[in-house]
């Protein structure tokens, strides 16, 4: 039997191009004031979590709504210590992919594979997502880095325990520890990704959440969105305008040139932001102290030119993946790996707004603005 279908009903109002301006959440997760730069983790200004906290504690701090004591923080360590084991069979299953996949598309399809091996995947209780949560933000450094050793004919290395999450990955993929100033510098990078409100990823992660799949599939989905060069593949996309540019000389130049074929500048822009991005205040820092102890100021002198004749031709402003992925070259991380490092990071906000959208879920299933015809009568093929 069909259900009775409504053919004329109200006209919503047009849809905004891109959604621009709707809200679509409540969320105490975090807030961007795109107006005046300004960005909180619940309550916090990213100002002073990138000056004091660490990644770890962020992470506390997104999934519980309050920065943890010390003995919290410390319980959590060890929890992500304790789930940071990647299951053999997926470890397998990464040495068979092909050497040339994209990073991303491996780690989308290694977290999806990391549901087979955990049986409360489908406990979407608070206890069971913040268990898989927590899986997720221990072992996703893991995949990234064990798929960067394997595509370069290496073994995984495995992470150390006590070491905290960002000089563990560095140590796991480059087979030897960081220094403590690069772990610090690459801990604040996950601190200053680790949310921004209902960016496409983290509202694909709701909508998918919203539907009581589960954690994983909803992290899988949200890779699948963070992949694309509009959202978290631009970092990537920077540091290859800067090869191609080669010398601060030329960027001007290359710049008008690119400007005047209408193409879309990597790392400018933002749908919120009116003003300069908070976190790319902190990456110029590190892309700037980064080029001076590498003795390789070239790339830092680039996206100043650039930003200086952006801002004088556009009036746009660098976003978060305009400075990040200098910072990431210069510690000698391959360039296809700046996106799935943000998602290493962004997993953090992801899990949290899918704990949240668990805890007080609707469906999620907006209407469309019809455009297309009515009443058509169908012709059979022979007719057409
Ligand atoms: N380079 C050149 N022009 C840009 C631009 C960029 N990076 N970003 C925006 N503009 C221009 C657009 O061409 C448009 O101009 P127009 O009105 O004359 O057509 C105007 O600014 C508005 O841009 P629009 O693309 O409609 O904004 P949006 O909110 O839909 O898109 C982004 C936001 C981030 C997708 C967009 O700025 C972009 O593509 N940036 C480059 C990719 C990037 O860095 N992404 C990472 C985001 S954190």
């Amino acid at each position: 039997m069909m259900d009775k279908v409504e053919n004329k009903p109200a006209a919503p109002a047009k849809a905004p191009a891109g959604l621009e301006g709707v809200v679509a959440a409540e969320s105490s997760i975090g807030d961007v004031d795109g107006a005046n730069g300004v960005l909180i983790y619940q309550g916090y200004d990213i100002h002073d979590l990138a000056e004091h906290s660490n990644f770890e504690e962020t992470v506390y701090l997104l999934w519980h709504g309050r920065l943890p004591a010390r003995e919290e923080l410390e319980a959590f360590r060890r929890a992500l210590a304790e789930n940071q084991t990647v299951p053999e069979e997926v470890m397998d299953f990464i040495r068979r992919f092909p050497r040339d996949a994209e990073p991303m598309d491996a780690l989308r399809t290694a977290v999806s594979a990391l549901a087979f091996y955990d049986a409360g995947a489908r406990d979407l209780s608070r206890e069971g997502a913040l268990r898989a949560a927590t899986k997720l933000t221990a072992q996703l450094p893991v995949l990234v880095a064990a798929f960067e050793r394997v595509r370069k004919g290496g073994e995984p290395v495995a992470p150390r325990p006590g070491a905290g999450l960002a000089s563990n990955f560095l140590h796991m993929l480059k087979g030897e520890p960081p220094s403590e100033r690069e772990a610090h510098i690459f801990d604040v990078c996950l601190v200053l990704h680790a949310d921004h409100e209902l960016n496409a990823s983290t509202f694909t992660a709701r909508v998918v959440a919203g539907t009581l799949a589960d954690m994983y599939g909803a992290v899988t989905a949200a890779i699948a969105a963070l992949s694309g060069p509009l959202h978290g593949g631009a970092n990537t996309n920077v540091m290859k305008m800067l090869l191609e540019i080669g010398s601060p000389e030329r960027a001007e130049g290359w710049l008008r040139d690119a400007l005047a074929a209408k193409k879309k500048i990597m790392g400018f822009g933002h749908r919120v932001y009116r003003t300069e991005d908070p976190r790319s205040v902190w990456l110029r820092r590190f892309s700037r102290e980064m080029g001076e102890a590498r003795g390789e100021t070239k790339w830092f002198e680039m996206l100043e030119r650039l930003r200086e004749v952006m801002f004088r031709e556009k009036k746009l402003y660098p976003n978060v993946d305009y400075y990040s992925g200098s910072a990431y070259h210069l510690m000698g991380i391959p360039l296809d790996l700046f996106t799935p490092i943000f998602a290493v990071s962004r997993v953090a906000g992801w899990t949290g707004h899918i704990l949240e959208q668990y805890a007080n879920n609707r469906l999620i299933r907006p209407r469309a603005n019809y455009t297309g015809p009515r009443g058509l009568k169908y012709v059979p093929l022979d007719e057409r």
